[in-house]
């Protein structure tokens, strides 16, 4: 038995099936899958037939000839939701056991309450001051927390570029940045004003590069403070485990900044594009594959025989 075209090793039939069952996967865009589509959907069409001889093209002895196909409704509607506010995170490293970044926004500069996790993501107009603080929290006693860097993006993903750099190698960047005083050497405070940069789009996260060092000990990356120049790589290579930690990367939002109603709307169009390919992108994922599930039982009238082998 064979599929459209069986040309491909990953059109076998023998695959996944077994001595009861014909079990076929079968991808939309492969094995002579034919595309065929009507006002509503989306219909890929394939067919298993017997053939007398592998490799013949044609056949006499049509035993058996299934067709099927998968549709899929070229419409639907999506709805997306998402936990906007950022959990503590907890490391594990050797010389430091486990410990805990929080990463919070506070209303003012008193860095009391944090703000509700349920707030987020949370409006700003320009010029408010936007009141942060890290706080690591860890087992082991005589540990100082270190913020390298902190920048503003529009996904709290690393690797995103471009960003908006508020902080950078340990030296403030952005010219509103306050830092307040903290409470103990496990904790930053700090403190900007909202920025147009918000305004361009949708949402920002704020994403600090962060790590543990042995308190007080001078040959760590948390004792220099600001490094200016691009050549800090020897502090690197010369790092002990045991005194400081790895960087670690902790974010937290998203912020937005507090729009006029008719920018709302614009916005509003916009979400709903954005859907739109979202679903597109999801039928496409869920779209794949597609799989078929034959019963002998079924075409029980068909007779089989081994198929003759070329010998001559
Ligand atoms: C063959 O596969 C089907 C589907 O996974 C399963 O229900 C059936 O029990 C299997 N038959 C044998 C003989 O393993
Ligand atoms: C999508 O939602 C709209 C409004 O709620 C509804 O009229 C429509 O039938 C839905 N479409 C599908 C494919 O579910
Ligand atoms: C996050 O860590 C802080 C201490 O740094 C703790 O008080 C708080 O309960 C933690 N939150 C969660 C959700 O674990
Ligand atoms: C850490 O310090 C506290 C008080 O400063 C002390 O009670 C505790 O025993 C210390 N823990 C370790 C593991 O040294
Ligand atoms: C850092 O670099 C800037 C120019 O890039 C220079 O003006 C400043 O003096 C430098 N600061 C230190 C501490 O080297």
């Amino acid at each position: 038995m064979q599929l459209n075209d069986p040309s491909n090793t990953a059109c076998s039939l023998q695959r996944h099936s077994n001595s009861t069952h014909i079990i076929a996967i079968i991808p939309l865009n492969a094995c002579g899958t034919q595309i065929e589509e009507d006002e509503e959907n989306l219909i890929f069409k394939n067919e298993i037939t017997t053939l007398d001889n592998p490799g013949d093209l044609i056949t006499r002895k049509h035993q058996l000839e299934v067709q099927f196909y998968c549709q899929y409704p070229k419409q639907g509607n999506v709805s997306l939701s998402f936990v906007a506010h950022r959990k503590n995170i907890t490391v594990w490293e050797k010389g430091f056991g486990t410990f805990t970044y929080q990463f919070e926004f506070y209303p003012n500069n008193q860095f009391q309450t944090m703000i509700d996790p349920a707030a987020y993501p949370l409006e700003y107009d320009i010029g408010n001051r936007i009141y942060m603080k890290i706080k690591a929290t860890s087992s082991v006693n005589n540990t100082q927390l270190f913020v390298e860097s902190c920048r503003a993006a529009p996904y709290d993903n690393p690797n995103y570029r471009p960003t908006y750099s508020i902080f950078e190698n340990g030296c403030q960047m952005d010219p509103t940045l306050q830092i307040h005083s903290p409470a103990d050497q496990k904790e930053f405070k700090f403190s900007m004003e909202a920025f147009k940069f918000i305004g361009m789009i949708n949402q920002v996260y704020i994403s600090c590069s962060v790590m543990m060092c042995e308190a007080g000990n001078s040959d760590t990356r948390c004792s220099k403070g600001c490094i200016n120049s691009t050549s800090t790589s020897p502090s690197r290579s010369k790092r002990e485990a045991v005194i400081q930690s790895a960087s670690h990367f902790v974010s937290q939002g998203p912020l937005r900044l507090r729009r006029s109603a008719e920018s709302v709307r614009a916005t509003a169009t916009n979400l709903n594009l954005n859907l739109v390919f979202i679903a597109g992108c999801v039928l496409a994922a869920v779209g794949m594959v597609c799989g078929v599930v034959m019963y002998r039982a079924k075409v029980s009238k068909v007779k089989y025989q081994p198929l003759p082998t070329f010998e001559s």
